[in-house]
């Protein structure tokens, strides 16, 4: 028996990375899938974000592990498009349970010199996305009284780091509002929204050029090696990487019915990284 047998999740930033390991282990555990991706370009990521194929590769892994999986090609930033979203869970499954709030971007600049468009496209993705999906699946919850609600904020919700004050302001962003859906949603009892505040953790996202030049400033062409010696010194414990697979864990404890009491709550997956952060 799965920990979430007739269960349903719709999940955000599906298509690959951390949202697809949270989406197949959700199925290995008995839940149906909504997957949420493939947003087209979005002007200022310098990097490809997930396809349509690689949603369509996530729906596989699902329907490997013997679950549904219903595939959105849509991009978090517009309300109705995510509406739409959490209706398609409603009308296939009857029910939406779990909410993996994940689908975010990166870019890297200086706030001096940040392009216009670099902060207006994190602030819409990575705070107003997360906030559209989280409006799009609480009128379901409220009404049935039950949901699970997970954000993905990042460490850089928890303190500053220089190249990212829009990253940052969208990440602290998210703590604001998951503490703030948690108060308005305890009356429910059913229904709890937390956060994860990952470290560095081994998805496409932190596999570019834009990636190691910021991490290695002092080298003219880092490579990828350069940035994980940099990662490791970062460290407390001494890994490169934290692996999707342990965002999972902490993503698959706060969706449990065990986890009833926990709520405006926020777990640091970050070896450690998280033990100078003063909040
Ligand atoms: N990788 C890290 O080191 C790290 C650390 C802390 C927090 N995070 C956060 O974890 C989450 C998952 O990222 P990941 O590491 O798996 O990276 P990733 O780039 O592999 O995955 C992110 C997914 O989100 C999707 N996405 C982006 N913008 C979207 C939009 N507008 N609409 C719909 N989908 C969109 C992308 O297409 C992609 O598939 C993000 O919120 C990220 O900010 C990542």
């Amino acid at each position: 028996m799965g920990k979430f047998d007739g269960r349903v999740a719709l999940v955000t930033g599906a298509a690959r990375g951390q949202g697809r390991s949270h989406a197949v282990q959700l199925a290995r555990e008995g839940a149906d899938l909504v997957l949420v991706d493939a947003p087209g370009p979005v002007g200022s990521v310098p990097y490809p974000l997930g396809t349509e194929d690689e949603l369509a590769e996530t729906a596989a892994l699902v329907e490997k592990e013997d679950r549904r999986a219903v595939v959105v090609a849509a991009d978090v930033r517009h309300a109705d498009r995510m509406r739409a979203a959490a209706d398609t869970a409603i009308g296939e499954f009857g029910r939406l349970d779990i909410a993996v709030v994940n689908a975010g971007i990166v870019t890297y600049h200086q706030l001096a010199d940040m392009p216009d468009q670099a902060w207006q496209d994190m602030i819409d993705v990575n705070l107003t996305g997360a906030a559209n999906t989280v409006r799009a699946v609480l009128p379901h919850m409220i009404e049935r009284r039950y949901g699970r609600i997970v954000v993905t904020s990042s460490q850089a919700g928890r303190r500053g780091v220089p190249n990212l004050a829009h990253y940052c302001a969208a990440k602290w962003g998210l703590i604001g509002l998951v503490k703030t859906v948690a108060l308005e949603t305890a009356p429910h009892l059913g229904i709890t929204c937390n956060a994860i505040t990952p470290g560095g953790v081994d998805t496409p996202m932190m596999r570019h050029d834009e990636v190691y030049r910021t991490f290695v400033p002092e080298l003219d062409a880092p490579t990828v090696a350069d940035m994980e010696e940099r990662l490791r010194q970062m460290n407390p414990q001494p890994i490169t990487w934290i692996e999707p697979t342990d965002i999972t864990h902490a993503v698959l404890f706060l969706a449990a019915e065990e986890s009833r009491y926990i709520t405006g709550s926020v777990i640091d997956v970050a070896a450690g990284f998280n033990a100078n952060n003063v909040a």
